[in-house]
Order: structure tokens, then sequence, then C-alpha cells
């Protein structure tokens, strides 16, 4: 058990997070095409390559977002507004809530919710040093899962506003996109908000280079699930055996991360045994792409009222803010 004792933010455990990567694991390799969930990238290695990704130079979403949060931090509030209990869905560093937090008056509660619980609670633990005042809670969960969020015992009717920014929500197909908006809308309650990022569709090259990048720092990041699986499931991948490629599918609006074999070669997870063919690719992540068109039928199709959008000169990133609005509006289930 992690001893929180020393610490200042409590923590709470869902009790399914490590879960079932093997089975995810021995599922996804015995499917065709082979897959692996992209949940999985975020162990401590993993999470520390993302942030390095974050500062590639290709990698613009990042960047771009953290300058829209900053530029409209003062908007943002107000849609806010004061006593409100902020709850932020795969937080990883909690950087970008820094945007806010000078600009938001009067804050209950931030809640920090991730998957990774080393790197959740150590950017947990920084955040609530550098802003005192903020009473911070981690949640250390996958939240495409069922989980708690309480309340804050002296706040215990502030309203909910969720955070999900990076595009998170891209790495969704549509119908479990669709299916994700409607639990967080659930979680909110009628009166909640939701203050969302996606990446835009944007010149095919651009999104190429940026999960492409020529520092091999993405390529690193997709293939620490294979490091993964070789440490936790005592498996036998030869990471070098392994290429990373992540094309953008056009017709589907996406960029497909895939880890392709260089050559006729098996590999074991405990004790199966999985044959890949030279050429052949494990998938192992998608990251959608929206139009704000696009984005704000589905997010109708879920229930929330949408409020306001902010994006870019170029039109590279949305940012997005919602209104939970009554439960049983238009666009229910
Ligand atoms: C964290 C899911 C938003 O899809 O852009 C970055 C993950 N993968 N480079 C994304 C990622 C490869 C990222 N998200």
């Amino acid at each position: 058990m992690y001893d929180n004792s020393q610490n200042s933010v409590p923590v709470i455990d869902c009790d399914h997070r490590i879960d079932d990567f093997e089975s995810a694991v021995i599922s996804g390799l015995s499917d065709s095409p082979k897959s692996l969930p992209c949940k999985f990238f975020y162990d401590e290695r993993g999470s520390r390559l993302f942030d390095r990704i974050c500062e590639l130079d290709a990698y613009y979403p990042t960047r771009t977002e953290i300058g829209l949060l900053k530029d409209n931090a003062e908007h943002i509030s107000r849609l806010i507004g004061p006593g409100a209990h902020l709850i932020e869905l795969g937080s990883g560093a909690s950087i970008k809530i820094r945007m806010l937090l000078d600009a938001i008056p009067d804050l209950a509660q931030y809640t920090a919710v991730d998957i990774s619980r080393e790197f959740l609670v150590e950017s947990a633990e920084a955040l609530a040093r550098d802003y005192p005042e903020v009473s911070v809670l981690a949640v250390c969960a996958d939240f495409t899962r069922k989980f708690e969020v309480p309340n804050p015992e002296h706040r215990p009717g502030a309203q909910r506003v969720a955070f999900f920014p990076g595009s998170t929500i891209g790495n969704f197909h549509p119908q479990e996109a669709l299916a994700l908006l409607r639990r967080i809308r659930t979680m909110l309650g009628s009166d909640g908000g939701l203050l969302i990022g996606t990446d835009l569709k944007k010149n095919p090259d651009t999104l190429y280079a940026a999960y492409n990048d020529t520092d091999g720092v993405t390529a690193e990041f997709n293939l620490n699930l294979l490091n993964r699986i070789n440490a936790e499931l005592e498996g036998s991948f030869d990471i070098d055996g392994f290429d990373h490629h992540a094309p953008y599918l056009e017709k589907d609006g996406k960029i497909e991360m895939r880890l392709i074999s260089k050559r006729d070669q098996s590999a074991s997870v405990g004790p199966k045994e999985f044959f890949f063919r030279a050429g052949e690719y494990i998938h192992t992540e998608n990251s959608y792409k929206f139009t704000v068109q696009q984005f704000r039928r589905l997010c109708a199709r879920a229930g929330f009222a949408f409020r306001k959008c902010w994006t870019d000169s170029e039109n590279l990133f949305g940012l997005h803010y919602l209104e939970a609005g009554a439960p049983d509006g238009a666009g229910g289930p």
C-alpha cells in the first residue's frame, strides 16, 4: 500500500487501473489486425516521453492549447464561475491547469484524475505546493471506466466543471467518444460545464510531421509499449525488430499509430506466443481530428449545449466550453 502520510494531497485509488493490462495485451495481439490499447502508453517512462513529445517543434497541439488557455483565461474563468470544483481527466503533469488557476476566483477544489499513479501524485503535490490556497485531490483511475469523484466536504454543492484538454477525446472511435461524453455529462450533474480541447483537421503534412517526428521521440513513446510488456508481463519482444509509423488516414480523419514488424518473428507474452509477419503492424493508437462543426454535432448528441469555441489564428486547435444542461435535455440516449 502506498503511504500517503508524508503528502499534503489525498489520493484515491480505483482498483481497476493496472487491471487488465495482461488480458488487453493478449486479446489485442490475438486480433487481426493486431492492436494494443493506447491508455497503456502511460507508465512512468511513457508519461515522461509524452512530455517530451509536447515540447517538440513539430507537435503543435500542446503549445497551441496552452496559448488558447492563457489568452482566454479571463473569459473561461467567467464561464466556470466562482466556487467550482474543477475535475481534470488525464491530468498528466498538471501544467495546463496552471494557466487557469490564477484567473479562477474562489475555486472550491481541483481534482486530478490520471491512470499513471507515480506521475499523478508527483504532479498533484507540486501543484498543491505552488497553489497553497487551492484544495487538491488526486484520483488514480482509468477514466474510460467507472470511477467516483467525491465533492469536497466543505463545498457539497460546488458546480462541477470537467477539464479534458490535449485532444485526448480524439483517442476514441466516434461511437466511444459519444459514450464517454455522455458519461462525463452524467458525472457533472445538471449544471456542470466541460472545457475540452480538440485537434482540428488540417493539412495532412502538418499532421504527419507531428506524429512522425525526426527526433524519434514519438517512436520511442510508441515502442515503449513493447518495453512495458517485456517488463510487466514477461514478454520477449525484440524492440529493435519493430518500426514506428503513424499515417494520417484522411477518409477516417485520424492519425493511426502503428508498430511495424521489420521481419518475420515471434514474441511471447508469458506463456503465449505471437507471430508477426514482416511488414505486419500492431495498431496502438487512434488520434481523431475534428472540424469545429463535427465536434459541435458530437457534443450536441451527448446532450451538451455549446457555449464557446476558441481557436488559434492558424486554426490548428480548438478549445470548447459546453454546458451539461438539464439531464433530460435534447440529445439524450
Ligand atoms: C494525448 C492522445 C492527445 O493523440 O496527439 C501524441 C497522444 N500520440 N503523439 C495525441 C500522442 C502520439 C496524444 N494525445
